[in-house]
């Protein structure tokens, strides 16, 4: 059965169909949750922070063709900032940044929800909390934001994942909201994922600090992605894909001429611990907020 695509009711409303696929496959698929003007506002925004980022200095890269992550602290520490991340392929061989840097960024995150007036009104608006209260959050809390760049020719893959081994809470809670800013398709570097998964019981794997600037992937379930069964996800500009934190997604590289620019918001319920071994730490003086 394909995953259903729904016109967004009014406000986010959840229709009992609508609660019903998100238990089924652990993903909703919400058309026109945002409005064009709302895309562009992201995105302009998005243009200003990166002309404003002196690409002279770090520079760090993002790649999501394995399960590990960077252990440099300019990585390690971005869940309380706004930092920069490139695509690997923005380089050539002698290191040098080719072209344009708004044309050469993987990412950029953690913390964009708080720290920028603008990402911080459109990621508070009402209709997504009661959308992640509807879906069963008691206490929802911001905690991680990304402006995903997926660029033209360089994007590169996103091999399949769930989000609960990185954003681990006891017990698991984690919801993605993943907007699309410009059309996502086949060419360009749609998601892709694999519904009904999410009802196993614990999250594949797990991702925690075992040093103070190293990480560790233990994997708890080493069967592989059942990646016969995975669904494209092609979505216009404006869309919302909603993803329970074990739903398993992934994006193919983008060889196209178009970027696919993407915003995802993650949220977790703050009835739930979290733990102190997770990558993403908050400073005691910044804690996560609600909506
Ligand atoms: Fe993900």
């Amino acid at each position: 059965m394909s995953i259903p695509y729904f016109a967004n009711t009014e406000d986010l409303n959840i229709s009992p169909e609508m609660m019903a696929a998100y238990d089924r496959d652990g993903v909703l698929v919400i058309e026109n949750a945002i409005g064009k003007d709302e895309c562009h506002r992201l995105m302009r925004r998005m243009s200003m922070l990166v002309d404003d980022f002196d690409d002279r200095g770090q520079r760090s890269v993002f790649s999501a063709v394995s399960n590990e992550q960077q252990d440099d602290r300019y990585f390690l520490e971005s869940g309380g900032d706004i930092r920069f991340f490139f695509e690997k392929d923005a380089f050539d061989s002698s290191g040098n940044l080719q072209g344009d840097k708004h044309e050469a960024l993987n990412k950029v995150g953690h913390a964009l929800h708080d720290l920028d007036p603008v990402f911080d009104a459109f990621s508070r608006q009402g209709k997504f909390k009661r959308l992640v209260k509807a879906l069963g959050m008691v206490d929802p809390k911001l905690l991680q934001s990304m402006y995903i760049f997926k660029q033209a020719r360089i994007g590169g893959e996103v091999l399949c994942h769930q989000d609960s081994p990185f954003l681990w809470t006891e017990p698991q809670s984690c919801i993605g909201l993943w907007f699309a800013l410009e059309n996502a398709t086949l060419e360009n570097g749609c998601l892709w994922g694999i519904p009904g998964l999410h009802k196993e019981a614990s999250p594949r794997g797990r991702l925690a600090r075992v040093g103070p600037n190293r990480t560790e992937f233990k994997v708890l379930n080493d069967q592989a992605w059942p990646e016969e069964k995975r669904q494209p996800l092609e979505v216009k500009a404006g869309t919302l894909i909603v993803l329970h934190g074990q739903f398993p997604h992934l994006s193919g590289p983008n060889n196209s001429n178009r970027s696919r620019h993407a915003y995802a918001l993650h949220l977790i319920d703050g009835r739930c611990t979290y733990p102190r071994e997770n990558w993403l730490q908050r400073r005691d003086d910044f804690p996560l907020r609600g909506f």
